[in-house]
């Protein structure tokens, strides 16, 4: 038994809830007519099932069996779309706090999750920007449509 292999699975999973999270939201974007956040939450979305993929592949490399669990019904009523972004990016500092983690573990009982889980270190980092990014942008807008359809226009060339 590998405690930090069993960590890396309920992070696999993790990310899969991720993916579902952002999909939801994406199309709470799209009922709100807002169809250059739901192009953007849905990337974000498909990136995530990369990210737990990318795991599940080095997990089985390693000869763990691993395993998908249950998820929670991700939250699919939102009071606008800066409640979307802001949701997303407590999420995202919750995956970081979770790869530290891992990584934590990793340095003492594994040195290949330890080398492997790096570049999720590396990724968090633009994937916190980005959401902290947004945030600033639509804090800016604060709640004006006209630029909020400008922010939206750009989300569509993700
Ligand atoms: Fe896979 Fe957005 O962290």
């Amino acid at each position: 038994m590998s405690k930090v292999l069993d960590k890396l699975n309920e992070q696999m999973n993790f990310e899969y809830e991720s993916a579902y999270i952002y999909k939801q939201m994406a199309m709470y974007a799209d009922d709100i007519d807002l169809p250059g956040f739901a192009h953007w939450l849905n990337a974000q979305s498909r990136e995530e099932i990369e990210h737990a993929e990318k795991m599940l592949d080095f997990l089985q490399d390693v000869g763990y069996e691993a395993k998908l669990t249950g998820m929670s019904e991700p939250k699919a009523d939102y009071e606008n779309i800066e409640e979307v972004v802001k949701t997303a990016f407590d999420h995202e500092k919750e995956v970081t706090r979770r790869i530290n983690e891992i990584a934590d573990l990793a340095r003492e009982e594994d040195k290949r999750v330890y080398s492997f889980i790096q570049w999720y270190i590396d990724e968090q980092v633009e994937e916190e920007a980005n959401f902290d990014q947004l945030t600033t942008r639509l804090e800016r807008i604060n709640g004006n449509w006209s630029g909020l359809y400008i922010l939206d226009g750009e989300l569509k060339h993700r």
